[in-house]
């Protein structure tokens, strides 16, 4: 790590060693209440420790800008990289929250390259910008690895070996999600509400051109379509950028118009699937017999799974932030050493490696086997 970085960054890690006192009580929880910088100051002493540890195994440092560290998919991986680095020492974390908002994103990042990383990892909002972020990445001679969001280009990755990307299949959760709707409308005829022989169905999206998003509303549609399925689509895109709150407020203001016409939600992530649910339930739904309207979500949080649990979300994808957290620090970690990054070198389950993209993959979770849908966000082997 470049010597001039220490002083700035031991600002940065006082905020990660507090999430990490959060974590040490946390196991595939939803993201902490308090914010990240409270009582931050205390923990300074223990920012210095891991940073000591860090020089001293003559290793690397990492700045990691999260999107938004209060989503609670983020939460998990974000304490789950922040508990592999302090366990392990080899890769020095510090982080940053970009508040979903892309100037924040792109001033973190320049921090970072102030400080001299060795390995900037970008959980990226700026989806336009993608090459340009390659390039200035190529430009600043560190690693890079786009983590949990659109993959660079074959033509990026072709500029620069030092770029790399981690992400989930998206595809297979929006497959999931369909696939698992279509089953239950095939079983059940009632649940055409409206009798029009469509399935109607309300879509919430996360992020406007996120690319999960994009990925999972097309392929959850497409999945009902290809199982013959004619759909409808009411109240088109509706955009909750991944928010339980704003997905309760507009699925409140359709069903003021619709809500004898809805006949599914498909949420691209628990929490708006979860916002969406308490509006169905202030407006009638799950109160009693006939009034049940499937759910559709995907990440398996601690919460969504006990919607499941409780009949009220039909169906999740896993997605697993601590398998994701751990891909992040392997993929650092065997460059940092000189290792290849391959499906074997990585060796953990369900996660491939294609060029220097490396993929994780979906699990679907229903009632049938909620039971077993659990990630401890304190396990840091990789
Ligand atoms: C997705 C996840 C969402 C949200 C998003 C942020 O993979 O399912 O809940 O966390 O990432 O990038």
């Amino acid at each position: 790590m470049k010597k001039k970085a220490l002083a700035l960054l031991l600002g940065i890690c006082m905020i990660t060693m507090t999430a990490c006192g959060n974590a040490s009580s946390q196991t595939s929880g939803e993201a902490p209440a308090s914010t990240a910088d409270e009582g931050a100051a205390d923990d300074t002493a223990g920012a210095e420790d891991a940073q000591a540890q860090g020089e001293a195994a003559g290793s690397a440092v990492a700045g990691v800008v999260w999107y938004n560290f209060a989503d609670t998919f983020i939460s998990n991986a974000r304490q789950t990289l922040i508990n592999i680095g302090a366990a392990d020492g080899t890769i020095t974390i510090t982080d940053a929250d970009s508040t979903n908002d892309v100037s924040t994103q792109t001033s973190n990042m320049n921090n970072f390259f102030t400080q001299g990383v060795d390995y900037l990892v970008l959980n990226n909002i700026n989806t336009g910008a993608i090459t340009e972020i390659c390039d200035q990445i190529q430009a600043e001679g560190c690693y890079g690895i786009f983590a949990n969001t659109d993959t660079p280009s074959d033509e990026d990755f072709a500029k620069n070996d030092k770029l790399y990307s981690v992400s989930s299949v998206a595809t297979q959760s929006g497959t999931i999600m369909g696939e698992a709707l279509a089953e239950y409308w095939q079983a059940h005829p009632e649940a055409d509400r409206n009798g029009n022989g469509k399935l109607d169905y309300v879509m919430l999206l996360g992020i406007q051109g996120h690319y999960d998003t994009t990925v999972r509303s097309q392929y959850s549609v497409q999945a009902l379509e290809d199982a013959g399925i004619e759909v409808n689509n009411i109240g088109g895109e509706i955009i909750c950028d991944y928010s339980r709150a704003t997905a309760q407020e507009k699925v409140a203001a359709l069903l003021a118009n619709y809500s004898d016409d809805i006949d599914a939600v498909i949420a691209c992530n628990d929490d708006m699937a979860l916002g969406a649910i308490e509006a169905l339930k202030a407006g009638g739904f799950f109160t009693g017999d006939d009034t049940y309207l499937p759910v559709c979500g995907v990440d398996a949080t601690v919460n969504g799974c006990q919607a499941i649990k409780d009949g009220t979300m039909l169906v999740t994808a896993l997605n697993n932030p601590v398998m994701l957290a751990k891909s992040i620090y392997k993929v650092m970690y065997l460059t940092n050493s000189g290792q290849e990054v391959t499906t074997e070198s990585m060796g953990l389950e369900g996660v491939s490696v294609e060029g220097h993209r490396v993929w994780l993959d979906y699990s679907p979770v229903t009632i049938d086997n909620v039971d077993q849908a659990t990630y401890d966000i304190n396990d840091t082997a990789f």
